[in-house]
């Protein structure tokens, strides 16, 4: 009897393993397509309107965060990290090979969470994993919170801002990598790094994004 659980069959199916541009160390599970993996996606949980799966791409703003992380490791070395809206797990994995103590990776959407535990396997680290809207938890005990391009949505990136503001009030370093999104609260940020993120013209409509990395200011 096959025992492999369906939304891991889902994302091994609709996925290749490769490499983002950006990051060549780290192997991820991505689609080469946006529409295929979707529709897959909507018939798998027999939904339609499904918001993109985010989890089967390297966004910008994640791309650049995990480039930055593995180059500067002093931001997450010995340090508890969450990463949060993580999709397929990509910053996650870099803040745990740059040597953190350990690493959580939060996201509200199911197949991210599995796409995070197939990624983390396929580059040997351990990433423990939070189920739900991060804004509407206690924060989990970490010293840094990272996130890649979370404010492409207004509503969401309100409360993902406010929510990270008050983990920076708190005493947490908070680092975004964006790029450009209409949504970043810039009035609460300083920049740190810039990087052209190599990107596809389906995702973004372009070829290359220029991406910041953020620190939030207390
Ligand atoms: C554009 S993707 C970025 C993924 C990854 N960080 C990267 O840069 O490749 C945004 C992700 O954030 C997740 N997300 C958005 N709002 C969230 C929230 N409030 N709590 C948990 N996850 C959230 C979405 O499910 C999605 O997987």
């Amino acid at each position: 009897m096959n025992d492999i659980p369906a939304p891991v069959l889902l994302i091994e199916a609709n996925t290749v393993i490769a490499t983002p541009p950006l990051v060549p160390e780290i192997r991820l599970h991505l689609a080469t397509e946006v529409t295929p993996l979707w529709e897959a996606t909507e018939r798998f949980l027999r939904e339609a309107h499904l918001p993109p799966p985010f989890w089967a791409f390297a966004w910008p703003g994640g791309q650049a965060l995990a480039r930055f992380v593995l180059d500067n490791p002093a931001w997450v070395e010995g340090r508890r990290v969450l990463d949060v809206g993580a999709g397929s797990g990509l910053v996650a994995i870099a803040a745990a090979l740059a040597g953190a103590k350990y690493v959580i990776a939060a996201d509200m959407d199911a197949n991210a969470r599995r796409a995070v535990l197939l990624n983390a396997a396929l580059n040997g680290v351990d990433i423990e994993i939070v189920a739900g809207d991060a804004t509407a938890q206690a924060p989990a005990p970490v010293d840094t919170v990272l996130a890649g391009d979370i404010c492409y949505e207004r509503g969401a990136a309100a409360r993902l801002s406010e929510w990270l503001a008050g983990l920076t009030a708190s005493g947490m370093v908070v680092l975004l990598g964006d790029p450009g999104r209409t949504y970043l609260p810039k009035d609460r940020l300083e920049a740190l790094a810039n990087y052209d993120v190599p990107t596809s013209l389906e995702l973004e409509d372009r070829v290359m994004k220029a991406t910041t990395i953020w620190r939030m200011r207390g």
